[in-house]
């Protein structure tokens, strides 16, 4: 069950946290990764740990927000591991090199831009790059991460990070309408909390809040995204599930 051997998968921003430990889940359940990430060593260092582990595993360094970076670099992770059957779109920017909190109210209309290129076009970018081989041969699965955030208003000043999530979301639902009778899958997985954003004042009140008693931890989230990503999965699709510890219930 959720044998991933002969598959290929990409997960975006996966140099560290949430992504890392998803590429680590993918790889041990037998998936090839190619391991994206703006920051080419971080790549690498996972990388290395994946084939020191016995995994196929390439380095896929480009920038998500830029759509021909994101042409280039994946025909050069399907030159390497062959055409993407999974694709997890993590890379975004709500972890620990996030953004600087601030009410929306009074805010300078320059940092909108960022939070909703990365979480919004940067999942774009990438699903548009890996549709077509994905419908043409018949099986894709795509995941999105997301948070709670995209789902629920917060006070704690983070809301063009949430219009960048939340176009994510209500993206990824029509991308599986729209592809489910190719065999491809769309499901977006809104987080909560995650261990290393506990640093600051206002995440450590909410730190505080969570039911189960703990932040999230990468391996909480690699599980998840293999059993979406599997032959299983297939009457799966449309979703937005919250993984949170309980933060938010639905
Ligand atoms: N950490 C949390 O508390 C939390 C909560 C809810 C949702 N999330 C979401 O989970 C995902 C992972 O979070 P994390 O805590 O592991 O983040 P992180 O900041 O620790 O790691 C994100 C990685 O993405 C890379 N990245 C950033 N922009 C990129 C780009 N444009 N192209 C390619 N790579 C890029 C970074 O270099 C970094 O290695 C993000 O989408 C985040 O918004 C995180």
């Amino acid at each position: 069950m959720f044998d991933l051997t002969g598959r290929n998968a990409l997960v975006t921003g996966a140099g560290q946290g949430v992504g890392a430990g998803i590429a680590r889940a993918l790889a041990a359940r037998g998936a090839a990764v190619a391991v994206n990430d703006v920051r080419p060593e971080r790549a690498q260092q996972v990388v290395d740990e994946l084939q020191a582990s016995g995994a196929r595993a390439v380095v896929a360094p480009f920038d998500v927000t830029a759509y021909d970076s994101v042409r280039a670099g994946v025909a050069s992770s399907v030159a390497a591991i062959g055409p993407i059957d999974i694709l997890v779109n993590n890379a975004g920017n709500g972890g620990r090199d996030g953004m600087v909190p601030a009410q929306f109210r009074g805010s300078d209309p320059e940092t909108w831009h960022g939070p909703v290129d990365v979480n919004l076009f940067g999942v774009m970018n990438c699903c548009h790059v890996v549709l077509d081989a994905m419908c043409d041969n018949g099986f894709g699965r795509i995941v999105t991460i997301a948070s709670g955030a995209g789902m629920v208003g917060l006070r704690i000043g983070v809301s063009p990070y949430a219009a960048g999530k939340g176009g994510a979301i209500a993206f990824m639902r029509h991308l599986a309408v729209e592809n489910a009778r190719k065999g491809v899958t769309a499901n977006t997985l809104a987080l909560g909390l995650m261990t290393g954003n506990e640093g600051s004042d206002v995440t450590k009140a909410l730190a505080q809040q969570v039911p189960v008693g703990r932040l999230g931890r990468p391996d909480d989230i690699g599980p998840f995204c293999v059993y979406l990503a599997s032959n299983e999965a297939a009457w799966f699709t449309g979703q937005t599930v919250h993984v949170n510890g309980g933060s938010v219930t639905s």
